[in-house]
Parts: C-alpha cells; sequence; structure tokens
C-alpha cells in the first residue's frame, strides 16, 4: 500500500525487500553546511529563539562517522564491489579524514544509504540522485562506485532563474541530477517538450501540408525519408528549464528546499509507467508524493522530520481525496505507549523528538551538546517570551535526572518551568525531588517548576500545566502549527 514512513530512512530501507521498487527519486541534504527552520512567528510578534529546524544539512566527522568511515570499504566489498574500486575507496577515506573530514562525514551517511537503495531497485529500476555543484563530483564517485560507471544515463541540468545575492562569482543557477539505470534494460519513455512559439515559420526546413501543420523530410540512411511534425516536440535535452519555488509560486508549502511538480512529473513520466512504485527516502514535504498520485504511480515516501509526514498527509494526499487506510498508511508515529517504546528501542533520536513535538515543544536537533534540553516550549508573560525546557528519557530514569533538570533551571535565563518525559514510572523519590524545586508564579496561580508527564499520561491526554502556550502561525499562510 502507499505508505509514509516518519523515521531515518537507513532503518527503514533495511526492512524493505529487495528488488522491489521502479524508480527512486532522493534529494537528501546537499551538504550545505546550514539548518533549514520552518519560519514561524507567534501570536506575541516576539521572536521564537530556536525555531523548529526542519533539517540540519551540517556534517562533523564525529566518533560514529569516524568508526564508519573506515567500515566503508569493506560494506562495500560485501555488497560485490569491484575490489580495485574498493582499494580506491580506502585511500580516499584516509585522505579526505585529514583534508576535508566534513565532506568525509556526509559521503558516509551517503554511501550506506546509496547502497540500500541500489538493494531496493527492481532489474529495470532508475535512480535519480538530486545534488548540487557542492558535492554533486564525489557523489558522482559514490553513484559509479555502485551502480557502476556504464550505468549512467544522464547527467541532467535543471537550470533556473533567481537572485542570488553573492558578487565576485557567477550566479548559482543550477542543480544537478544523475540518473543512473540498474542494468541495461530499464524504462525509457521518450517523452516530448514542445518547440518554441515560432519554430517552423521561420525556420526553411519545415513546410506545411495540406492541413496547414508544419513539417519537415527526415532522411536515414538506405531508408525512405519520413515526415515529423513539428507538433510532436522535440526529444527533450538534459539541460532542464524549469522555475524555481519562489515566494510568489502558487504551489509553495513554505517548506525549505521544496521542488517543482514539474521536475518530479517529467522523472516519474520518464523513467516509470503506470503503477509503478515509487521511492522518496528524503520526501521532505512530498513533491514525488504528489508527482506519483497525479501519474498513477504507487508510493513510498520517508522523512525524518516529522512535521514533513504531517504536511504530506495534509497537503498533497488530502487533495486527491485519499483516505488513510485505504488508499495509503502512515507508519513509524506512535499510536500506542507500547508503540512509543518500540520506537524508543529503534531509534532513541527519533522518539525524543516525537515526545518533544507530542507535547506541543519545539526539538532542538542536536544529539550531542544540548546540556539535558531536548526540546522548549514557549509561554507568554506580559512582555516576555519564557520558555519550559523538556527533557526526555527513554530507557532508565532516576532522581539525578531530575536534580540536573533543576540545574538546567537554574542555568538558563528566561526559563521558568521543566519538563520530563519519561517511558517509565517515575519513582516515588523522583516526584520528591520534583516537588522542591517549588512553584513559579504568575498572575496570581502556581506552576509547578518541574513537572513530569510518562508517554502513558500523554496518551490519556495530559498535558503541561504551564501560562497559556504561543501558539505559532506559519508565516506565509497563517496556518496553525500542525497538531500531532
Ligand atoms: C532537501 S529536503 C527534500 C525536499 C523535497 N524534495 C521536496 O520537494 O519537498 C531533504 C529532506 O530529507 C529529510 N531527511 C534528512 N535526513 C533524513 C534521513 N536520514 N531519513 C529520512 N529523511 C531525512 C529532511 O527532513 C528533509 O525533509
Amino acid at each position: 500500500m502507499n505508505t509514509l514512513f516518519y523515521g531515518d530512512n537507513l532503518t527503514i530501507m533495511r526492512k524493505m525487500p529487495a528488488e522491489s521498487v521502479d524508480l527512486i527519486y532522493l534529494d537528501p541534504p546537499f551538504n550545505s553546511n546550514r539548518s533549514y527552520n520552518l519560519l514561524y512567528k507567534n501570536t506575541t510578534g516576539l521572536p521564537i529563539p530556536e525555531q523548529i529546524e526542519a533539517f540540519c544539512d551540517t556534517w562533523e566527522l564525529d566518533y560514529e562517522k569516524s568508526e564508519m568511515a573506515k567500515d566503508i570499504p569493506l560494506i562495500m566489498h560485501d555488497y560485490g564491489i569491484h575490489h580495485e574500486v574498493v582499494q580506491f575507496w580506502y585511500y580516499l577515506v584516509q585522505a579526505l579524514k585529514t583534508t576535508n573530514p566534513r565532506l568525509l562525514a556526509y559521503l558516509v551517511y551517503m554511501t550506506i544509504r546509496l547502497i540500500e537503495m541500489h538493494r531496493l531497485l527492481k532489474p529495470t529500476g532508475s535512480l535519480y540522485l538530486h545534488c548540487d555543484p557542492t558535492a554533486s563530483h564525489y557523489l558522482k564517485i559514490v553513484m559509479d562506485s555502485v551502480f557502476g560507471p556504464k550505468h549512467i544515463r544522464n547527467e541532467i541540468i535543471w537550470h533556473y532563474k533567481r537572485y542570488t545575492a553573492r558578487s565576485g562569482q557567477f550566479q548559482k543557477l543550477h542543480d544537478v541530477l544523475f540518473w543512473y539505470s540498474k542494468t541495461n534494460t530499464y524504462v525509457f519513455n521518450d517523452i516530448r517538450e514542445a518547440y518554441g512559439a515560432k519554430s517552423g515559420i521561420h525556420d526553411s526546413h519545415y513546410k506545411q501540408d495540406e492541413n496547414g501543420k508544419w513539417f519537415r523530410w527526415q532522411k536515414r540512411k538506405g531508408a525512405e525519408p519520413y515526415k515529423i511534425y513539428l507538433s510532436e516536440g522535440r526529444r527533450m535535452g538534459d539541460v532542464w528549464e524549469i522555475p524555481f519555488i519562489n515566494a510568489s509560486s502558487k504551489e509553495r508549502l513554505g517548506y525549505p528546499t521544496q521542488k517543482p511538480l514539474a521536475l518530479l512529473e517529467r522523472i516519474i513520466q520518464a523513467s516509470s509507467k503506470e503503477n509503478d512504485l515509487v521511492f522518496d527516502p528524503f520526501c521532505g514535504c512530498g513533491t514525488t508524493i504528489e508527482a506519483a498520485i497525479k501519474n498513477h504511480r504507487q508510493w513510498i515516501g520517508c522523512d525524518i522530520a516529522i512535521h514533513s509526514i504531517k504536511l504530506i498527509q495534509t497537503t498533497r494526499i488530502q487533495k486527491y481525496g485519499f483516505t488513510e487506510h485505504v488508499e495509503y498508511r502512515i507508519e513509524g508515529i506512535p499510536q500506542s505507549p507500547e508503540q512509543a517504546q518500540y520506537l524508543f528501542e529503534q531509534d532513541p533520536f527519533q522518539f525524543q523528538y516525537w515526545a518533544v513535538e507530542k507535547t506541543g515543544g519545539f526539538c532542538s536537533h542536536k544529539k550531542t551538546g544540548d546540556k539535558g534540553i531536548d526540546g522548549r516550549l514557549y509561554f507568554e508573560t506580559g512582555t516576555a517570551l519564557c520558555s519550559m525546557v523538556l527533557s526526555v528519557k527513554g530507557g532508565t530514569i532516576k532522581p539525578a535526572d531530575i536534580r540536573d533538570l533543576r540545574g538546567v533551571l537554574e542555568r538558563e535565563k528566561g526559563t521558568e518551568l521543566a519538563g520530563f518525559i519519561c517511558l517509565k514510572e517515575p519513582t516515588k523519590a523522583m516526584k520528591q525531588e520534583a516537588d522542591a524545586a517549588g512553584v513559579y508564579v504568575y498572575q496570581g496561580l502556581s506552576y509547578p517548576r518541574i513537572q513530569i508527564l510518562t508517554i502513558q499520561d500523554i496518551f490519556n491526554g495530559k498535558t503541561w500545566y504551564c501560562p497559556s502556550m504561543v501558539k505559532t502561525l506559519r508565516k506565509d499562510t497563517g496556518q496553525t502549527f500542525l497538531a500531532l
């Protein structure tokens, strides 16, 4: 069934059967070294210091990635990649470790995922990797290693017009798409593009037939000449002129890095057939999903950001009148404490993001160095915006966790409250520790400075006790924050 997965695509792909997908389009983070925020404003007009991060595109060669980098040649070898190529990667990893560790971290992340995607493709399948010149030359080496250099079909340039402010260099007005097929037998529908309005009329090669239609004679060695009509259009080139999604685009959903529907429709029409299965492992706000629905393909999308899944559901899918559990399903968003426990076991960070957002908070997407803060929610006190810090624990819990949270409260300016979310039932000692933190008084009402919610409490509808929470509105559409 058509499916939207919430979670890390690596975990999800590893559970999908081999040779099950006809077409993959991926538009991963580009190694742009920046974070993409959804633009939110609040009802007070005061800035929210830490906006919802749509996704993070900054890379560090931390211990985990460094260990994985060492394993890349081995992973390639195990996947059956040619010995000489594996050797090349061994040296490339060594070189990048010292010269460009961030790029290495990014390539490690991409390589393990591209190997999975190759496994998922049917022998007749194709993959389109969307990237830009920041890392395209390195990604092509990864693709050549995994798919084999003879399986590249095209390097497509998506050319668009937009204003880029940088001076001292040429304007950057294109993205790169690598199209690879898994084998030499693949689907290709020869889609055509229209000639310009005046073509033919000013071209002496063209004549009009008895019905006034423009055509020219095509001659081929050893064959009878035949007519080619202007209306058939011309064969599509590898430079695609498709307008960029800007502030005035009608299809704009306000999701950073949204790609145009026309781009995805072209890919899907060229490289798949009706009812084929299209997979987008980094589906963002779901351009691929809509293009697949529009062109009668089946689809699977995956994203690590929960708001992306909700946005796809409430915009793209609803538009076509699809019903959940009938025409599509959503996987990975816990619907019960047991499922939340399962999410924690599979992916503790994903569990943390989900829990924070489930209670109305904003996630801190930093996996390390968040000093015990996994998210915050905001409330108004007259002219100031105060925050409640949130800490999530899926595993064992102890009174020291609450003491740490008290430390955070004392340390963090503008923070009056703290919330502790846990899977397990808190002990009496933990509750006492929380009570000892006292209360915060605002407009004659007292709010416990440290509050504890279990996941079971959250499913029972319990929420934080705090002054009215700041509503967040999408700047462009005024749409309220998507409830989970
Ligand atoms: C460049 S955007 C894709 C935009 C998309 N093509 C569209 O038109 O909306 C990349 C997306 O990948 C998601 N992402 C990043 N890492 C991921 C991962 N490991 N697993 C799944 N999704 C991930 C991000 O949350 C983000 O939505």
